[in-house]
């Protein structure tokens, strides 16, 4: 067999869903309920348990013990709502990324709950299933990893979503101490890929808002254990939600892995400094990048195709998700040519003509631009060597470029006198 090179690694990261993965998302809850019965009594306090731990994972953090998911309430809670919506924002990101993984690769998920990043790869990269890969899943908590080895189980088993053949995946699990991710694997090399999915927000809230310099020393920290886990070939992948403090640290532990031979392949669309380095005045050796400082490297997008019972309990638990959120980075060695820069390629519109220019990944959502822009102009800001753009163009076209997808643009020289980003318009002209 030879290596899987990933499917759409190309200019949009976040495809819809197609209908077989729409299908086994909206079968997996009917599993999880399987795998997990609750009795009906307790079914009715879900929507009240989902609210009271997205309290401690935010507000509320300094009440969260340690091993949270330890507390069958809490792992209850997470099983039913929090591993979905993980598992969703994963499904809409995964396929996009060139993960280039092998048959006999090995994979360390660090923070791991219940096996939230094997899921995930099971359900949107069903191609992947036929291979021998080797998971090493680490977390606190011991309950949270049974479960998804239960779960994973359950998928591949009788009555799951694979029609009962067996996956030929390893998964091993290993619960850490408190010091932190320790690798489980020390000492054996070839780890093709290190994840770390949703778990540094909860690491950074020991550092206290305002602690630059101590965010900064988290990020240099993990980012050098990253790169020792992941050795001079394999990639690591960090998620995060799309909050402006991970924003933040994701941009600083891209510094960090640039330093150590990991560079930035997703979603980043140079290798230069961050053009959205979050709300940090300085932390680190960071170029000052000027007016768009408090700006976050996020994205965001619609759940509609989001499994219908998960959106009923998210407006139960009076947590409604319109949209999901990320901050997110793939990094590591990569062939000149396999760089970002070098993605193409774009995509093409009616009356579009070669223009070069470097690519632009879109950030933000379209906003409506002052009159001074022109009545009819919108703008989205963007990513792109040369610092922080401003794309801006007619409502409809603007409108029409999905979230975090990679365009052309030609500069106009000028730059916004707002927030200080260089303005340009997409490459592509609107048909006449
Ligand atoms: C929000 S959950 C994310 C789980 C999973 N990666 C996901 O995306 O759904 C964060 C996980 O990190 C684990 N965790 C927190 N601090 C940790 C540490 N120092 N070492 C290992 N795991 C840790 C928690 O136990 C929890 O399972």
């Amino acid at each position: 067999m030879t290596a899987f090179r990933g499917t759409t690694a190309g200019p949009e990261l976040f495809p819809a869903m197609g209908p077989k993965l729409r299908r086994d998302m909206d079968a997996l809850f009917p599993l999880i309920e399987k795998t997990f019965p609750v009795p009906a009594r307790f079914r009715r306090d879900l929507a009240s348990g989902v609210a009271e731990l997205s309290r401690l994972l935010t507000s509320g953090r300094g009440e969260r013990p340690l091993s949270y998911l330890n507390q069958p309430p809490m792992l209850s809670a997470y099983l039913r709502y929090f591993l979905p919506w993980n598992l969703y924002r994963l499904c809409r990101l995964l396929p996009s990324l060139e993960l280039s993984l092998a048959p006999g690769d090995r994979i360390l998920d660090l923070g791991a709950g219940p096996l939230t990043l094997p899921i995930a790869l099971w359900l949107c990269r069903p191609e992947l299933r036929a291979f021998p890969l080797e998971f090493s899943c680490l977390d606190l908590s011991r309950a949270a990893l049974d479960a998804g080895k239960k779960l994973f189980a359950a998928l591949n088993g009788p009555g799951g979503l694979n029609g009962g053949s067996p996956c030929p995946w390893i998964i091993k699990t290993h619960s850490a101490g408190g010091r932190g991710p320790q690798n489980p694997a020390k000492g054996k090399q070839n780890v093709s890929l290190v994840a770390v999915l949703n778990m540094y927000n909860e690491l950074f809230q020991s550092v206290s808002p305002g602690n630059e310099e101590g965010l900064y020393r988290l990020a240099r920290t993990q980012g050098a254990l990253l790169a020792s886990y992941a050795g001079k070939d394999g990639k690591i992948l960090v998620v995060e939600p799309g909050i402006p403090r991970s924003g933040q640290f994701i941009t600083l532990l891209r510094e960090v892995l640039t330093g150590l031979d990991h560079p930035p392949l997703s979603p980043c669309a140079h290798g230069g400094p961050c053009p959205f380095p979050g709300p940090a005045k300085s932390a680190g050796p960071r170029r000052d990048t000027g007016k768009g400082a408090s700006k976050w490297c996020h994205f965001a997008f619609d759940t509609q195709d989001a499994p219908a019972v998960l959106r009923r309990l998210s407006t139960a638990a009076g947590l409604p998700k319109e949209r999901a959120t990320l901050s997110f980075l793939l990094a590591g060695p990569a062939p000149e040519d396999q760089r970002p820069q070098d993605q193409g390629p774009y995509p093409r519109l009616p009356g579009d003509q070669e223009t070069p220019s470097s690519p632009v990944r879109i950030i933000s959502d379209p906003f409506p631009l002052g009159l001074a822009q022109g009545p009819r102009e919108w703008g989205r800001y963007g990513c792109a060597k040369e610092g922080m753009t401003l794309v801006r163009g007619e409502k409809a076209l603007v409108e029409s470029l999905p979230p975090g997808t990679l365009v052309r643009v030609v500069f106009t020289g000028r730059r916004d006198p707002k927030s200080g980003a260089l303005l340009c318009r997409p490459a592509a002209r609107p048909p006449a």
